[in-house]
């Protein structure tokens, strides 16, 4: 908790995939106003649906009242010119787990916010947040604020503060998820993978590494730690969920920086990102989906 008052209306969020979108429609409902730019018309056009078909199922869940429902539609708004979110307080960058292209964006972004105080935030599950910082010439605004899937539903936000970043920023980007997205913050340094991924990439990839030996099959695995252990679903069911091209992209990321085997991405995983069978949101992965 803190005890900064964070005067905040005006949000941005880059890439309306699982999780912009997530992050997008908490930031609505708490009634600020969201920009949201997507790659182009036809990505913009799934994230606007992805969101509507999430407010609607809240609604028909009884979280939300039509009112809340047509009230949190209204404060969306989207674009695919970076440029629209110049007038942004806090920016939360949600693109794919590709280092190269978040580099690129904070450097746009840091060229085109014109706040002095803004935030830029990376959702990151897995980069050090100085290599998205020493993009911008303003490193002490930059913070990893990395939510959880699904947004909506997870309480968990990791807060991650590079060597260069201001306790202004941290204490501000704290109130915003616990204040106005009451969220509840752990605070990670800023290593690859954080505190969450950091545990629970290898136990995915050990799973993946059980199947693919012919160890146990897929259900059974799952079902091991479902029944077993209590967990709300199992290690394949959740990369599915994940996205295996996530889940590789992460294991890439702390390989890079550990280089502990333990880390490193088993073959079955990349063979079935290249095939295309990213998990749920691609309709097969480990299962298959219905979409
Ligand atoms: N999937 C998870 O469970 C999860 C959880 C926490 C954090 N994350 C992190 O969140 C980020 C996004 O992951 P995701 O699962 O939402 O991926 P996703 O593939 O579902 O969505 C990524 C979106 O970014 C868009 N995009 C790509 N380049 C863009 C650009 N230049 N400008 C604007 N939009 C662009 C794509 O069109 C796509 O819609 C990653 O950094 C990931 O590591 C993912």
């Amino acid at each position: 908790m803190t005890d900064t008052a964070i005067n905040l209306e005006r949000v941005g969020v880059v890439g309306c995939g699982l999780m912009g979108s997530g992050i997008a429609e908490v930031c609505a409902r708490a009634g600020l106003d969201v920009m949201i730019r997507e790659i182009d018309e036809v990505a913009a056009e799934a994230g606007r649906a992805r969101l509507v078909k999430s407010l609607d199922r809240g609604l028909s869940g009884g979280k939300m009242t039509e009112g809340e429902r047509d009230a949190a539609v209204g404060n969306l708004h989207f674009t695919t010119d970076l440029a629209d979110l110049a007038d942004r307080q806090l920016v939360v960058e949600a693109v794919v787990e590709d280092e190269t292209m978040k580099i690129d964006i904070f450097r746009q972004l840091d060229r085109l916010v014109t706040a002095e105080d803004a935030i830029l935030a990376s959702n990151t599950s897995s980069i050090p947040i100085m290599k998205l910082g020493t993009a911008t010439g303003r490193p002490e605004q930059v913070i990893g604020i990395h939510f959880f899937n699904p947004v909506p539903v997870l309480k968990l936000v990791e807060l991650v503060t590079s060597l260069m970043t201001s306790d202004d920023t941290a204490a501000r980007s704290d109130a915003f998820a616990t204040e106005v997205l009451h969220k509840h913050v752990i605070r990670s340094k800023d290593r690859a993978g954080f505190i969450v991924n950091a545990l629970l990439i290898p136990y995915l990839l050990s799973a993946i590494r059980m199947m693919e030996s012919g160890f146990a099959s897929a259900d059974d695995i799952d079902t091991g730690m479902v029944e077993g252990c209590s967990h709300p679903m199992g290690p394949l069911r959740l990369t599915d969920l994940i996205g295996l091209d996530t889940t590789l992209a992460v294991a890439e990321s702390l390989y890079a920086e550990f280089k502990e085997p333990l880390y490193a991405p088993p073959p079955l995983l990349s063979r079935m990102v290249e095939a295309g069978l990213l998990g749920r949101k691609a309709g097969r992965g480990f299962y298959e989906y219905q979409r």
